[in-house]
């Protein structure tokens, strides 16, 4: 299997990894068959969402849509980040081996699951919202 270049940089040159401590919502996600596990953590201040970061487990690919997700919803209205699917990572990456679609699969997974946890710490009903 060989991964494009953007994969490469985005998998040994992670953005934004790590925790934030305060977070005003964290997704956690996973795929049960190959066991990798993604958590996103998010700072969303005036419904915009100021700062993004990860921890991931998982492959080379998981990494690189993980990292590749925090740089696309970073300064990005709620509704935006919502909006943004394993594609448009992919397209950000310019391609992934067929095998390797589902990593971007949690790192969309990741951002929907960070964003409804916020709706619920506010009380809101995440299901209203969608
Ligand atoms: Fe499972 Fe990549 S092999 S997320």
């Amino acid at each position: 299997m060989k991964y494009s270049e953007k994969v490469m940089d985005h998998f040994l040159n992670p953005r934004n990894v790590g925790e934030i401590p305060d977070a005003d919502g964290i997704g956690e996600v996973g795929n049960s068959h190959c066991g990798d596990i993604m958590k996103m953590y998010l700072k969303i201040s005036g419904g915009i969402i100021i700062d993004a970061k990860f921890k991931t487990f998982g492959c080379a690919a998981a990494i690189a849509t993980s990292s590749v997700a925090t740089e696309l919803i970073k300064g990005k209205t709620i509704g935006e980040a919502l909006g943004i699917t394993n594609n448009d990572v992919i397209n950000y990456l310019g391609e992934l081996p067929p095998n390797k679609i589902h990593c971007s699969l949690l790192a969309e997974q990741s951002i929907k699951a960070a964003i409804k946890d916020y709706y619920t710490k506010m009380g809101v009903d995440p299901i209203a919202i969608n």
